[in-house]
């Protein structure tokens, strides 16, 4: 049984396990020069959530995966140099917390981003992606807005078959070729 909740909808108590926090900040491995491994992540970003951008997915009762989506400004984390400089120190935490800002602000142009979306190994293939990409659509129809963007690096083949199965449609190639990803988009029903 495959429960999606938002994760400000969610109790501080149930908030607080580090199971949830590893969940959500085991993502954006393509930044891991910026931010390191998922441990790190983990110490960098995950008592900065905002659980109002994230969707969890519960399997059985277990958090086994999550979808996090940017609008309005603001995305499932805070931008707080204090743990950049903590972990890697003055300068090179600043210089890391700059490279991050940056990566953060470039997804400004997107209206509704799905930011990002990760299913735990062992529960995969059993529709959580597709039921938490559902449920992102809702979010962004009752914000009304009209698409859902996203962002599929260019060797992950899983995932835009996931997406295209889904609705979102590959947008041009951009001229800068870096970061090496496809932008796709789904519409979605206007609220009112
Ligand atoms: C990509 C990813 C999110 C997919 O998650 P998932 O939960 O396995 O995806 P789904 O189960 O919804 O869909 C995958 C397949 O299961 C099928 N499926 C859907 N509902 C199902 C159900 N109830 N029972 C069994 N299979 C089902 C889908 O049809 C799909 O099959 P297909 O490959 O033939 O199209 C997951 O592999 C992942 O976390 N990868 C690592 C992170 C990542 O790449 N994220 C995307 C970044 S852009």
């Amino acid at each position: 049984m495959v429960a999606i909740v938002l994760g400000s909808n969610l109790t501080p108590d149930l908030r607080a396990d580090p199971k949830l926090s590893r969940l959500v900040t085991d993502g954006r491995g393509s930044l891991a020069f910026i931010i390191g491994n998922s441990a790190c992540r983990q110490r960098l970003l995950g008592s900065s959530i905002h659980w109002d951008r994230v969707l969890l997915a519960f399997e059985d009762g277990q958090p086994v995966g999550y979808a996090a989506f940017k609008h309005h400004l603001r995305g499932p984390f805070a931008l707080r140099s204090l743990p950049f400089i903590r972990e890697f120190g003055w300068l090179n935490g600043r210089l890391r917390f700059a490279a991050f800002c940056l990566s953060e602000w470039r997804e400004w142009r997107y209206p509704f981003l799905l930011y990002g979306l990760r299913v735990s190994k062992s529960a995969r293939n059993h529709g959580i992606a597709t039921a938490l990409l559902q449920a992102c659509s809702e979010r962004a129809t009752a914000h009304n807005f009209k698409c859902v963007y996203l962002e599929v690096p260019l060797g992950n083949d899983r995932a835009r078959h996931l997406y295209l199965q889904n609705g979102f449609s590959l947008l041009r190639r951009r001229w800068v070729p870096w970061p090496p990803v496809r932008s796709m988009r789904r519409c979605v029903e206007s609220a009112s």
